[in-house]
């Protein structure tokens, strides 16, 4: 069995549609709650010097922002999802939150393995 396969299958069926759907309404709250866990991404970021982040997961974008944010050098940040509406959502929220040019904290929609997304 093609396990890559079937658990991006899963994934993107589960949120591209109600899962993703779900999150995105209670997107704020969730914000706050996942916020202690932003500042130690971004500490761990900081400390480490690092030059690029990979968000693989990256949903609405909190944690590719934050890591974004973390002090230190200016870095490369690319947030990765297979769902389009949280990527959408991911996007607007960078575009809200000033980044210009957007294409310097891209964030795309394709699988874990960088594999694009057809459905
Ligand atoms: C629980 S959410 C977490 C979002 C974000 N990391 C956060 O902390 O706010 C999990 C995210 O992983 C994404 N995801 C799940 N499987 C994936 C895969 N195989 N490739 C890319 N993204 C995937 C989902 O679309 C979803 O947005």
């Amino acid at each position: 069995m093609d396990i890559e396969r079937h658990t991006n299958g899963e994934q993107a069926a589960l949120w591209n549609g109600s899962g993703g759907q779900a999150w995105i309404a209670a997107m704020e709250l969730l914000d706050q709650v996942f916020k202690p866990f932003e500042a130690m991404l971004a500490e761990a970021v900081a400390a480490r010097a690092a030059n690029r982040v990979l968000d693989v997961g990256c949903g609405t974008g909190s944690t590719t922002l934050a890591a974004a944010r973390a002090p230190g050098a200016r870095r490369a940040c690319v947030g990765v999802d297979i769902s389009a509406p949280m990527i959408d959502a991911a996007r607007a929220a960078r575009n809200a939150q000033g980044w210009r040019p957007t294409s310097s904290l891209p964030m795309r929609r394709c699988t874990r393995s960088g594999a694009p997304v057809s459905t």
